[in-house]
């Protein structure tokens, strides 16, 4: 292959750096030439490129979101930006494409390898790790890390005023961010999308926890599976406590990129970028009970669902 592209698309995820780099690396290290292609899909329709060399990706590995910068870009499935995108790749002459982000990203990857015959791999990155083929999505410890950070902190306010508090985390239609947060901060109820909660019950269990001589009551809400305003004023009229609730949003997304996030971003970007040297396409790699393989582009999302339904039944059993 005589030249790659390398693109980050969706959310910006910690990480995806660590992912460029070994990218572009591997890419020049084979001989090819590199093309980083900047702000995602929109980039790519409007030819927005720069040539990467080494130095390029140089000193980027700490940095959180992505120096390619990204771009939420749903005209790739419309006839007109997916004229955009053609005339550029007949431009550009690409010869490969490594594509970088969530499963909006794999979309489109997937799109241009039928469509415009260009071989395509894919590397997951997303903080809502909720892509399907990979048990492992570049973002989500950083961003688990942040949020628990950010929890820890409440906690110390809600124990020393004796409140409730209703804490939503982003996840987008998956809980795990807000499962995995909870087990880690000892939250006593999580919401998420994939089990369906009932408020009494929930005031109940409260309840029955101050009652034990609990000092607080911590409470995660992935935002797949409500509001924490919505929550927080269902919980207002039901108990007579002190309630509050935060918002944590994009806090989470940002910052430097936790060493595991650096090392995964490492190991998919390397392998996608080999798998694309050897001839593979239309397809993405993943971590798959810890080892690297290659898989297609999958959307059953079941076996993510029953991974959040077993978390919940531990921080059931451990509250
Ligand atoms: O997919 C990552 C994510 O952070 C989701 O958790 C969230 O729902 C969404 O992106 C927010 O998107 P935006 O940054 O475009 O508002």
């Amino acid at each position: 292959m005589k030249r790659i592209g390398v693109l980050t698309g969706g959310g910006d995820a910690a990480g995806m750096n660590a992912a460029v780099r070994a990218a572009t690396r591997i890419a020049l290290n084979a001989g090819a030439e590199v093309l980083g292609i900047q702000r995602g899909w929109l980039g790519l329709s409007e030819g927005d490129v720069r040539p990467l060399d080494s130095a390029a990706v140089g000193g980027i590995l700490h940095q959180g979101g992505t120096i390619l910068r990204t771009f939420r870009y749903p005209e790739l499935i419309e006839a007109v930006g997916q004229k955009k995108v053609e005339e550029q790749l007949a431009k550009l002459a690409l010869d490969g494409l490594i594509v970088i982000g969530g499963d909006g990203s794999f979309r489109g990857a997937a799109l241009l390898d039928e469509m415009f015959d260009l071989p395509v791999i894919g590397v997951p990155a997303t903080i809502d790790n909720d892509i399907p083929g990979t048990d492992y999505s570049i973002g989500f410890d950083t961003a688990l890390n942040v949020a628990v950070n950010c929890v820890d902190k409440i906690r110390d306010t809600a124990s020393s005023h004796g409140r409730i508090f209703v804490i939503e985390v982003m996840g987008r239609k998956c809980g795990l961010l807000a499962m995995e947060t909870g087990l880690c901060c000892g939250a006593e109820e999580v919401i998420v999308p994939e089990i369906p909660f009932d408020l009494d019950e929930i005031c109940r269990r409260i309840e029955e926890g101050y009652g034990r001589g609990k000092q607080h009551a911590v409470i995660l809400v992935a935002e797949g599976a409500a509001k924490a305003p919505y929550i927080e004023y269902e919980l207002k009229n039901r108990l007579k406590r002190s309630i509050r609730m935060v918002v944590l949003g994009h806090v989470v997304r940002g910052g430097s990129p936790s060493a595991y996030d650096r090392m995964m971003g490492t190991k998919l970007g390397l392998a996608a970028t080999e798998f694309l040297l050897a001839g593979e396409r239309g397809k993405m790699v993943g971590m798959v009970s810890g080892e690297i393989k290659l898989s297609q582009f999958e959307k059953s999302t079941q076996s993510l669902q029953d991974v959040v339904v077993k978390l919940e039944d531990l921080v059931r059993q451990l509250t």
